[in-house]
């Protein structure tokens, strides 16, 4: 078993046993990727503020995510194609996270099905939707997701067309991978995760297969999906989304203090800051920078959690100082997931929880919901240097 002390390590470990596909897949940004980038780098122009001197001996990362009671603030985010980094990975990731007591997203372009997962996950999964111009479609995966008991729908508003990555281009990227002879070469140097694949049944986008009107092939397919995200969604249609979910609902993908302020208004529960983690407006501004502003913008009206950039628990710290109640991570679990599996995902875990719990200790704090702007340096032109 290799040694694993951060983040980094999986990545590593992981970049060795996927194909070159899914982790390019996953490991970049839209066009030239300064905002993939920037999430990650703004989080580093932060600084804790040390504090000595104090008890720190009954120290808790629980806290709460719509009123769940969660190990830390943190769930894992929805990841579409998540079962090409291993195989059922989005079974093993939702283990992982329910054995450790955080919520799984499952996204609409999962490998594995919503039955699939629920028939594998001892704990309620959230289930995160996106809008399709086939509106028969879209109304039978939220029944699908409310016969699946999902305990809230994660409405995705940042993907009504879609960023182009280039390496995704390059690659040819296809779920499962086409046959040619360069995938093939690269799938025989990656033998656990071929063996993998060629154990289970889920290799194709089973939320959709079988379910979305003439989808039977790989061809169909992706047809299907290129065409189908819904250019026309808007905020009446959002409302009609959560009156016909009823549970509890999360609004993801908002960047702008404006639309927060709408999307409370629309009824969300929390909202997400999120830019698709720099895969969608290249240029946008990192989530970090944005977030004061939207926490003020809302205030107590929704929670607000924030995505984009968290790899350590330094940066999960930082984040709830700025306003955001909880967060979500995508990249630091898939790290884990490609590299070991369910065990990758849990290793995931461990170690963003360890980190914040030994950084909040060094800043003097016992508990996670105590995080507050007292606890981080922000330089003073950290949100000021933008104008519209
Ligand atoms: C490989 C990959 C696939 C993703 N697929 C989806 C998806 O299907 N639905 C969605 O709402 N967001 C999707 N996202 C965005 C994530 O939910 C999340 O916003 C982002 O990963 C956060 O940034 P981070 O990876 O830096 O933590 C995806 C992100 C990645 C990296």
């Amino acid at each position: 078993m290799p040694v694993i002390a951060c983040i980094d390590d999986l990545k590593t470990l992981y970049r060795r046993k996927v194909p070159k596909m899914f982790y390019d897949y996953c490991e970049q940004g839209s066009y030239s990727e300064q905002t993939f980038h920037d999430n990650v780098q703004d989080f580093r122009q932060i600084r804790l503020r040390q504090r000595v001197a104090r008890d720190i001996s009954l120290r808790t990362t629980d806290t709460t995510m719509i009123g769940t009671k969660v190990a830390m603030p943190v769930a894992l985010a929805p990841i579409g194609s998540c079962g090409m980094q291993a195989a059922d990975g989005e079974i093993k990731a939702a283990r992982a996270a329910a054995a450790f007591g955080v919520p799984f997203t499952l996204s609409t372009m999962s490998v594995c099905s919503i039955e699939d997962v629920a028939a594998a996950s001892p704990d309620p999964f959230w289930f995160q939707l996106y809008v399709m111009r086939d509106e028969d479609f879209v109304d039978a995966l939220i029944e699908r997701a409310r016969k699946a008991r999902c305990s809230a729908l994660v409405l995705t508003l940042d993907l009504q067309i879609l960023g182009q990555r280039h390496k995704d281009v390059r690659n040819g990227l296809s779920t499962p991978p086409r046959l040619t002879l360069p995938n093939m070469i690269d799938m025989a140097f990656r033998p656990e995760w071929s063996f993998g694949m060629l154990g289970t049944p889920r290799r194709t986008f089973r939320n959709i297969v079988g379910h979305a009107r003439n989808v039977s092939n790989l061809e169909q397919l992706s047809t299907w999906a290129n065409g189908q995200f819904d250019p026309k969604l808007d905020w009446a249609k959002v409302v009609r989304i959560r009156d016909q979910w009823q549970g509890k609902f999360i609004l993801k993908g908002v960047l702008d203090a404006e639309d927060a302020r709408m999307a409370a208004d629309a009824g969300a529960d929390a909202i997400v800051v999120s830019n698709h983690g720099g895969r969608q407006l290249d240029g946008a501004l990192s989530t970090i920078r944005v977030l004061p502003q939207i926490a003020r913008a809302v205030g107590d009206r929704t929670e607000v959690w924030l995505d984009g950039g968290i790899r350590t628990g330094q940066d999960i710290l930082k984040a709830l100082a700025l306003g955001a109640k909880s967060t979500l991570i995508g990249r630091s679990y898939v790290y884990g997931l490609g590299a070991m599996g369910q065990a990758g995902v849990t290793k995931a875990l461990e170690v963003l929880q360890s980190e914040l719990d030994i950084t909040m200790a060094l800043c003097g704090v016992q508990n996670a919901r105590d995080i507050g702007p007292e606890h981080v340096l922000v330089p003073q032109d950290f949100e000021g240097r933008w104008r519209t």
